[in-house]
């Protein structure tokens, strides 16, 4: 699928899709990880009583999470998804999956790190159920993907509601025709932007004030310059009073606000096993903590258009930026709240803008002209999307587990390499040497290297590559060849023959077991 260049061909949701219920498959144990006195939890532990596997890990939130309980339950994720068990993650009606229903932004956010786990760690075949009834939890449970060596092939995203099974899909959207002419400024009235110094914002105040805004309120915790109807207030969106402040300041001398754009945010990228508290907090201040105090004291007034600037990071998963992934998908949901409460509220996915300090590695970066033409067809039609310039081959070829996820389906088209299948019946030096072949190439993409300038003697960090490349390793070997390794030898000065013979050495038998084998690192050498 080439890149997209038209804006419709740029646009991209989430939606849910009824999908059939599985076949039960060999029973596992699981672990219930739950809040003390939960008697949900008491009750699926009566129900799951299969032993002997390796257990899974049943992630088991409240039903009220508010921020900070999202984040313990992050961090208590993230630290079994070190251990490579198979995850599910398990909330209440937290989704809003059928018409009419409004998420709850806490348990849902809670989809942004199954995204990141899908690319940082295939191994763990991270799912969220999201059930209206605990009996279909435990069906749910009873055919875990992990019992499939197909894996994802389940979907990742699940919804349980009145006893059907739904998945949860990318799909393109089409820009539907306005109904009649409409504009982003239709009268006199204030505009607030927070993030108004940054990038985004900087340029948003510059499109509002050409298109006719009489006043424009920025925020952001240090001052900026601003000229013509453009106001800076400083302060942290994410402490008390700010966004009162911000709504006072707009509305001062009885102007109407009219629009809101909140694009405060920050970024602290680090992989899932480096996340801990304070990342989490830093990242969701002002994004979600901010984004909640402008909710609250705007959602009394009457506003055209209430656009929230979320990220690909939430829709497509970014590996690195689990943090802000979560962060994108609580300010989905709360705009999706908003909109089944009859306030205004559009989310809008951004791909990477041209000049952002960091990219996806498989998104090209918009244009300021296509961002903005985006901002305005969406405003005017009220349609919330992402907004996306997903490169699929790309995608595919650092992330080849994606071919088989159901929730990418229809963006997949470009063959995908199978995954590397039978080389344990071989003779040890063929398998070897197809092993080393395939590796080859798939460290070349990996890394953006020749696969010609490589051979056994690679030091791979010589190469490039740092911890956020060998996970992106780690997850095509997972692919290719059932086998979940190890980073650490990696990243210690490890050659290309020596990751090879880790991997024949550890081959698991064919089939593939249901489970990914996990490497011992037996043949890591010193660098030579
Ligand atoms: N640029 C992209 O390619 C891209 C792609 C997808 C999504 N987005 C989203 O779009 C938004 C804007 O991105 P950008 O590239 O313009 O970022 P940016 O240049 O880094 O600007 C971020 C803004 O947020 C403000 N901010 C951060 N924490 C704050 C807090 N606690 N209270 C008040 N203001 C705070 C910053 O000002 P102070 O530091 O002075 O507080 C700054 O004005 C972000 O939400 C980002 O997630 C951007």
């Amino acid at each position: 699928m080439p890149v997209p260049t038209t804006l419709d061909a740029k646009l991209i949701v989430r939606a849910w899709a009824p999908t059939p219920i599985r076949e039960a498959g060999p029973a596992r144990a699981w672990l219930v990880l739950a809040d003390e006195g939960d008697t949900r939890a008491a009750h699926l532990r009566s129900l799951l009583t299969a032993t002997g596997s390796e257990p899974g890990v049943l992630v088991l939130p409240s039903r009220q999470l508010d921020p900070d309980g999202v984040q313990r339950v992050m961090l208590q994720t993230a630290a079994q998804a070190r251990r490579g068990v198979p995850i599910v993650i398990a909330t209440e009606r937290a989704q809003a999956v059928l018409e009419g229903e409004a998420p709850d932004p806490g348990p849902a956010a809670l989809r942004g790190l199954v995204r990141v786990l899908a690319l940082e760690h295939p191994e763990t075949r991270a799912t969220l159920v999201d059930f209206d009834d605990l009996s279909d939890l435990v069906t749910e449970l009873a055919c875990d993907p992990a019992c499939d060596p197909a894996g994802d092939a389940a979907g990742d995203e699940v919804a349980w509601r009145g006893g059907v099974r739904y998945t949860a899909r990318l799909r393109r959207a089409t820009l539907p025709p306005l109904p009649r002419p409409a504009r982003p400024v239709t009268g006199p009235g204030a505009y607030v932007i927070t993030g108004g110094s940054g990038r985004l914002g900087r340029i948003a105040a510059r499109w509002l004030a050409a298109r006719g805004a009489t006043r424009i309120i920025l925020n952001g915790r240090t001052s900026a310059p601003v000229d013509g109807p453009t106001r800076m207030i400083t302060g942290d969106l994410a402490a008390p009073g700010t966004a009162e402040r911000l709504v006072a300041a707009a509305t001062a001398g009885g102007v109407r606000l009219r629009g809101v754009i909140h694009a405060a945010g920050i970024l602290d990228d680090r992989l899932i096993a480096d996340l801990d508290p304070g990342s989490l907090e830093r990242v969701w201040a002002a994004k979600v903590t901010g984004g909640l105090r402008l909710h609250e004291a705007t959602k009394g007034l009457d506003l055209d258009w209430w656009v929230a600037y979320s990220s690909a990071a939430g829709l497509l998963g970014s590996p690195g930026q689990t943090a802000y992934a979560a962060a994108n998908a609580w300010l989905d949901a709360l705009c999706e709240r908003r909109r089944a409460e009859g306030l205004p509220a559009i989310s809008i996915g951004w791909g990477t803008w041209a000049g952002a300090t960091t990219a996806l590695p498989f998104v090209e970066p918009l244009a300021p002209e296509e961002g903005l033409e985006a901002l305005e067809a969406l405003i005017q039609r009220d349609l919330p999307a992402g907004v996306i310039k997903l490169d699929t081959a790309q995608a595919v070829t650092l992330f080849p587990a994606i071919a088989r996820m159901p929730y990418f389906s229809d963006f997949v088209d470009t063959p995908v390499t199978p995954p590397v299948r039978d080389l344990a019946a071989l003779p040890p030096g063929e398998a070897l040497a197809a092993v080393t072949g395939q590796l080859k190439e798939r460290v070349a993409a990996v890394l953006g290297v020749e696969a010609g300038w490589l051979d056994e003697s690679s030091v791979l960090t010589d190469l490039g590559l740092d911890s956020l490349a060998a996970t992106r390793l780690r997850g095509v070997i997972d692919y290719d060849f059932g086998l979940t390794i190890p980073t650490a030898p990696l990243l210690q000065g490890g050659t290309l023959g020596a990751l090879a013979r880790t991997i024949t050495e550890n081959l698991p038998p064919q089939p593939a077991t249901a489970q990914p084998a996990t490497a011992q690192p037996a043949t890591a050498q010193p660098a030579t």
